[in-house]
């Protein structure tokens, strides 16, 4: 065997063996002292002087050589100790430690081995909250990006849950105009107060999320920069008990290089406030919230042109046919009358004010022969014009924003006895736009020249809407409108 070879297997050896193989290399000369005495003694040649210094010199190399077999122990056993474990931990045990008491340099590794693995545990359990809330928040964003609601709904929801999740108090998206690219506005809050929010506004450049609009870089530090409007149960201090200090952390939302704007999360509930972690979870979610929000801004600009362009056809139409030029925007008007003084909601007033425009768009579907006949039509293109309500549904259902007006066009022609078109539909179920529409459509009809007729009095087209209650109109739509006709 070469020497290297040893050599090589000395270094594999474990640490004890080795140690027992240099006391027993360093022992050997010792240990022919000793016999080489042993000898003489038993077999005395020597004068009794010599054999009695030979005696002490017996005692005390063999008392060196206890000392230091001992000294060898004490230095490997707590070695020993720690590589065991070291081991348990290594095998995913973080609850053990090393213990030494060492103030040697074996203590001050072992002491810097469990430093170690208490910043491991610490992560590790950071980690494995990441990930909880990480799934936690997908689940939420996803439920949320399902709803029917716009992406003002989705951004609402992502904020209060990312709120939550990071276990802060509050928290705010602010916007960038797309204008003048100069004022963030709040979008989306949780915890903030409302009122205050919907008026709130920052220049670029001013403040710290201003600051985080302008340069792109995320801010986590102590401070409330929206402390003017967080609602705050503890009365504006920190919570005291748990000596935590407001603090916050602001990330910009940026697309395609474009800062469009900041999220901001507001006084975690931890003593160290915000971490990196967060910072980096927060900020994923701008990215993602940036795509929704130019992917919406580019929806509303193809629903606005889909609007303005339907719109026009609807202008088009109703230009074709002499008789009917200022029609859809008279119905409108009495309409919205009707619709006021029944006291319809908002939305309702909304959706009859964008029906009225829209509601004949249909006819640009129906032949000019029928469209534009100088007299009664027969049954057969009676029946082709009534499609048109059908075919101005279909033009109008693919703006999401338009889908409750879609529904009173389709249904502009039901009678409330359920003797209309297109479906049949009987009191209630005929939406309450469309019973409204119905009234204000026929009245202007009545009131103005046909083809086939003069147009008739204010009067005798009230005592013809009076006539149709129950029939063609709801009562309470028709005795709505002729309190208020006379005054239009
Ligand atoms: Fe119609
Ligand atoms: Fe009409």
């Amino acid at each position: 065997m070469s020497a290297q070879l040893r050599f090589k297997r000395f270094e594999d050896a474990k640490i004890t063996r080795k140690l027992y193989m240099v006391f027993y290399l360093s022992a050997l000369i010792p240990l022919g002292i000793i016999i080489s005495i042993l000898y003489n003694i038993v077999f005395p040649k020597l004068p009794p002087d010599t054999v009695l210094m030979l005696k002490k010199v017996l005692v005390l190399t063999a008392c060196l050589m206890w000392v230091s077999f001992t000294l060898i122990k004490k230095i490997v056993n707590p070695v020993l100790s720690i590589s065991k474990e070291a081991k348990q931990i290594a095998n995913g045990n973080f609850s053990q430690s090393l213990h030494t008491e060492q103030s040697d340099e074996i203590g001050e590794l072992a002491r810097s081995f469990n430093r170690i693995t208490r910043d491991l545990e610490k992560k590790i359990e950071e980690l494995e909250a990441s990930k909880k809330l990480i799934q936690k928040l997908l689940q939420k964003v996803s439920s949320a990006m399902a709803s029917p609601q716009g992406v003002d709904e989705l951004l609402s929801l992502v904020v209060e849950n990312t709120v939550a999740a990071l276990e802060a108090k509050s928290g705010a998206l602010m916007l960038v105009s797309p204008d003048d690219n100069e004022e963030l506005q709040i979008t989306s809050s949780f915890g903030l107060d409302e009122k205050k929010a919907l008026t709130y506004s920052l220049k670029v450049g001013e403040g710290v999320i201003g600051w985080v609009a302008k340069d792109g870089k995320s801010i986590r530090a102590t401070g409330a920069p929206l402390a003017d409007i967080v609602i705050d149960d503890s009365g504006g201090a920190p919570e005291k008990s748990e000596d935590i200090e407001r603090n916050f952390l602001s990330v910009p939302v940026v697309h395609k290089e474009k800062i469009v704007g900041v999220l901001t999360v507001m006084d975690k509930r931890a003593v160290h406030g915000f971490s990196t972690d967060d910072e980096v979870l927060l900020s994923n979610l701008a990215s993602q919230i940036a795509i929704a929000i130019e992917n919406s801004r580019l929806n509303e600009d193809i629903e606005r042109t889909y609007v303005e362009t339907i719109t026009a056809l609807a202008m088009a139409v109703e230009a074709k046919d002499p008789y009917s030029h200022g029609h859809s925007k008279r119905v409108g008007v009495y309409a919205t009358k009707i619709a006021q003084a029944m006291g319809l909601n908002e939305d309702a007033l909304k959706v009859i004010r964008d029906g009225s425009v829209l509601h004949d768009v249909g006819k640009i579907g129906i032949k000019d022969g029928v469209l534009q006949k100088q007299g009664p039509l027969t049954e057969d293109e009676y029946k082709v014009m009534c499609d048109h309500s059908v075919i101005g549904e279909a033009i109008i259902k693919p703006v999401h924003s338009l889908r409750q007006v879609a529904d009173m066009v389709r249904h502009h022609h039901e009678k409330y006895d359920g003797g209309g078109y297109p479906d049949g539909l009987e009191g209630d179920e005929i939406p309450i736009t469309a019973r409204v529409l119905s009234v204000a459509d026929c009245y202007d009809a009545m009131t103005t020249d046909r083809p086939y007729r003069k147009a008739l009095s204010k009067e005798t087209a009230k005592l013809e809407l009076l006539k149709g209650i129950g029939t063609q109109f709801d009562g309470k739509v028709v005795e709505a409108f002729v309190k208020i006709v006379d005054k239009l």
